[in-house]
């Protein structure tokens, strides 16, 4: 996997998220409402929307970063409580394995992308080929914390072999800490998600495995890969 440490491996890396959320425009049926996540990857998915007004009659957002871009780009954004029916999610991911489960939350929108990921019926998710990964668990997993609990829920994570660092300075779209849990390679995604999600105080485990995407959109050198 590449590393993106040069400006001209970063532009590589840029190029190539490009690429998936342009890829991501040939599962649009035109006229849907469409849940659209948040991150860099989804910046050139909403400036592929601006450049095809009307393909989209609305969007459903995951953050407020979204939110904002979205209307600036001309497209009205509705809440997930006014609309019966969600055909498509388009988000990004932080890591991703070919049997689709994600780790998510780098952008800290991790709780509203869950809550439209079980909502849509379809979730594409469009990546560059570097977060294409055997085992998840080297980028750290995020957790959405209610703040009275983040020790209480660091001490928890620590219990199970995971160095949980308070991602300070952050407050989450829902008033909420982020606890980024370092050295963890995880085997079992689902049965990850279930355990970490039953400690007391966690809000959200950034683990999409439960749920996780439909269709995975590669971006690669040359093109885009569909997994
Ligand atoms: C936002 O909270 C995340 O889940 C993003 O989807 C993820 O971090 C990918 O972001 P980039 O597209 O910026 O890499």
């Amino acid at each position: 996997m590449t590393h993106t440490s040069t400006p001209a491996a970063k532009h590589e890396a840029q190029a190539r998220k490009r690429r998936a959320a342009e890829a991501a425009l040939r599962h649009i049926e035109p006229g849907i409402v469409l849940g659209v996540g948040t991150g860099s990857t989804v910046t050139f998915l909403i400036e592929a929307l601006a450049r095809r007004p009307g393909l989209i009659r609305a969007a459903v957002s995951s953050s407020n970063a979204s939110t904002e871009a979205l209307r600036a780009a001309g497209i009205s954004v509705v809440d997930l409580n006014d609309i019966d029916d969600l055909p498509l999610y388009i988000d990004g991911a932080d890591e991703a394995t070919r049997s689709h489960c994600l780790i998510k939350g780098g952008g800290g929108a991790l709780t509203r992308e869950k809550i439209i990921a079980a909502a849509a019926k379809r979730f594409v998710c469009i990546i560059d080929d570097s977060k294409l990964v055997e085992t998840l668990g080297a980028f750290p997993l995020p957790i959405e914390v209610i703040p009275m609990a983040r020790n209480l829920v660091a001490r928890a994570l620590e219990a199970q072999q995971g160095r949980a660092v308070w991602r300070t300075g952050f407050v989450s779209d829902n008033g909420n800490h982020i606890l980024d849990v370092h050295g963890l390679s995880i085997q079992d995604p689902p049965a990850l998600e279930r355990r970490l999600g039953q400690i007391t105080g966690v809000v959200t485990v950034g683990l999409f495995a439960a749920r996780p995407a439909d269709v995975l959109l590669v971006g690669t050198a040359t093109g885009t890969d569909s997994l």
